[in-house]
């Protein structure tokens, strides 16, 4: 058996984290060879919540689960942290945008920014999940002066298999047959969902389906798909949400598929004319524990003019939230 290695988890006692958890502790993250620690925070008028959650994880008697440690003193809970997942955080509830919540969830993430460049494996992966995520990573980022920011992503992940999944069904044929999706640009109703470059069963898609059923009913759908999701459920989404975090993460870390690529927000290199240092979602793909935006990609002036409204949101984001990060620009 190998090392455990130690994941930390924020909101462990939230909803995504109840379907998250326990996904980890059976291998999913990492396989079926890793032991691992799990490190969770909570606020402290949730740790009664988290004191159940964690008698449920040991009631499971997961092989690989070598520990479990709870805190509600973020530097605790990121010690020494190999992967660390940043859930916690307000959700938005039906009629609010995800950037409404910058306001109460932006300030969490400063804060444990410093915890994590003060506390953490000095490799540490940060993958941040809690809305308005590609802003909140910029924000966690810019407080850990000591990690470097390729670090650091948002999640982008469950954009990427709600597009995949949605092509597929138009085409009626399986999910596992559609590649190279692209997701581009924020979290957030701006995103663009691109299928310029996506394959079905290995053939161009964009040939595939009308202008009209693309522009009016696909991106659209998927720009609006966590909405629905809480009209829908009164409650925003989920094991849906576990999921991706799973497949973001176990990408980064054990890489991607050949062949194919994931979507990620990541800190812009500049690629594709993207304002550098915004957490903006490319394709990457991902190897060795580090990720690769995708090089020389064709841009239509159709998906040119998308990509700028989501870089134009997040940098209106990032003006709001100039006050959480003058602690290290200053
Ligand atoms: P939830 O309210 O069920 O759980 C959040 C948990 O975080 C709570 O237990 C709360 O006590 C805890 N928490 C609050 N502040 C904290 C802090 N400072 N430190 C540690 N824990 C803290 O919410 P949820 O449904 O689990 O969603 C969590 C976040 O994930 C929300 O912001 C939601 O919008 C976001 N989300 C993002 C995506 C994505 O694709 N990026 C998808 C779904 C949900
Ligand atoms: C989602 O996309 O499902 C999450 O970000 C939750 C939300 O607020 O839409």
């Amino acid at each position: 058996m190998q090392a455990p290695v130690r994941i930390a988890v924020t909101g462990a006692a939230g909803n995504i984290s109840y379907a998250l958890l326990f996904r980890i502790a059976a291998g999913d993250l990492l396989g079926g060879e890793q032991p691992v620690i799990l490190q969770l925070l909570e606020i402290p008028p949730a740790m009664e919540a988290l004191r159940g959650v964690v008698m449920e994880l040991e009631d499971c008697a997961f092989p690989l689960l070598a520990g479990i440690t709870t805190s509600d003193d973020a530097g605790a809970a990121f010690a020494d942290a190999d992967y660390a997942l940043l859930v916690g955080s307000k959700p938005r509830g039906p009629g609010m945008e995800r950037g409404d919540l910058l306001k109460d969830n932006g300030a969490i993430f400063s804060g444990q920014g410093r915890a994590l460049n003060d506390h953490a494996a000095r490799s540490v992966k940060v993958l941040v999940v809690g809305n308005p995520a590609n802003t909140n990573a910029f924000i966690a980022a810019a407080n850990a002066p000591d990690l470097d920011r390729s670090q650091f992503s948002a999640m982008m992940r469950l954009d990427h298999n709600r597009a995949t999944a949605h092509l597929a069904q138009k085409l009626g044929i399986h999910h596992a047959d559609i590649r190279k999706m692209a997701v581009w640009g924020n979290h957030s109703a701006t995103q663009y969902p691109d299928i310029s470059h996506a394959l079905a069963k290995g053939e161009r898609a964009r040939d595939m389906v009308e202008s009209q059923w693309l522009e009016e009913h696909f991106i659209p759908a998927i720009q609006q798909r966590g909405a629905a999701v809480i009209k829908a459920r009164g409650a925003s989404s989920a094991a849906s949400a576990a999921a991706a975090a799973i497949d973001q993460m176990r990408d980064w870390a054990l890489g991607t598929p050949p062949d194919d690529w994931i979507s990620m927000a990541v800190c812009s290199d500049g690629s594709y004319d993207i304002e550098p240092g915004l957490f903006y979602s490319f394709p990457v793909t991902c190897d060795g524990g580090r990720y690769h935006i995708v090089r020389d990609l064709d841009i239509s002036d159709f998906s040119r003019r998308r990509m700028r409204i989501t870089e134009r949101e997040l940098q209106e984001e990032r003006e709001a939230v100039k006050g959480l990060v003058q602690v290290v620009q200053s």
